[in-house]
């Protein structure tokens, strides 16, 4: 047994996990919309992953996120001690915001992802990451969107945002544009950060998230907002980011992404594209 299966009870035999993991996808794929949210009957290993990761997240919040997530989180109030059950975390934002959850087996496609969110709903998925590797996932799981994305959702600043996105994404029409959208969505939703005066804080969901990039995100390449800089910036999902983007305020944050999302079409980012050349 390594150090980590001792850590978490769970074995390092991936198949086991993989058909778990899938057991729990599997749910989603019948769920519809207005239906009941599957209630799943976690294992005390994965509670026990769940409470490790959660309880090391929440240690380097108070430090490294920004207040205003900080807030977000604690009205959502997720709790460390065990995988909360997806339909009271939705029930909770619904209360608090509106916005509804919906059950996802997996990566839901950009546009499908974005088109929900304009109607309010945010695809999210309920299995947790391997108990072999806790401080680290694949893909998103439970914890990612319920610590990170939900928190987020619980403010109607933050979720207002995603609706935006999520419009943004439904009105235009080309590839190009779609994926301009998705960038700004990665830079800002995903992993992006706020100033303060102690130096900038985290409110992105891939960030606050992850215990790992949290400790990382300060040695990153930290520029000020600005929606025609990141043109020319790559990404790439499966690592931490070389670049961010800090916003001077959420204010700010409003002004600049709020307002490109509210505002863009597949001209406008076309002609933002071509004046960055
Ligand atoms: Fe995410």
């Amino acid at each position: 047994m390594d150090s980590q299966e001792q850590l978490t009870g769970v074995s390092v035999d991936n198949s086991v996990y993989q058909r778990r993991r899938d057991e729990i996808a599997a749910l989603a794929a019948n769920y519809v919309r207005g239906d009941v949210i599957p209630e799943i009957e976690y294992t005390d290993a994965e509670h026990a992953v769940w409470r490790l990761v959660a309880e090391r997240l929440q240690e380097r919040h108070h430090s490294l996120a920004a207040p205003e997530f900080l807030d977000a989180a604690e009205q959502l109030d997720a709790g460390v001690e065990g995988i909360p059950q997806l339909q009271q975390v939705a029930d909770r934002l619904d209360r608090l915001t509106g916005f509804r959850l919906q059950p996802a087996a997996g990566v839901v496609p950009f546009h499908r992802f974005c088109g929900s969110l304009a109607d309010g709903y945010f695809h999210s998925t309920q299995y947790i990451r391997d108990g072999a590797t806790p401080f680290y996932s694949t893909e998103p799981d439970v914890l990612h969107e319920v610590i990170g994305h939900g928190s987020a959702l619980a403010d109607r600043r933050f979720a207002q945002l995603y609706r935006l996105a999520g419009e943004a994404v439904r009105r235009v029409e080309t590839e190009t544009a779609q994926q301009f959208i998705s960038k700004v969505f990665w830079f800002t939703i995903e992993c992006g950060l706020l100033d303060a005066p102690e130096g900038p804080r985290a409110y992105g969901a891939s960030i606050v998230s992850s215990y790992g990039e949290l400790d990382q995100f300060r040695s990153a390449d930290i520029r000020p907002l600005a929606i025609a800089d990141m043109v020319h910036v790559s990404y790439d999902i499966t690592r931490y980011q070389d670049t961010l983007y800090s916003a001077r305020s959420l204010a700010h944050l409003e002004d600049v992404a709020g307002e490109f999302w509210a505002s863009c079409d597949d001209v406008s980012i076309e002609r933002l594209l071509a004046a960055a050349k």
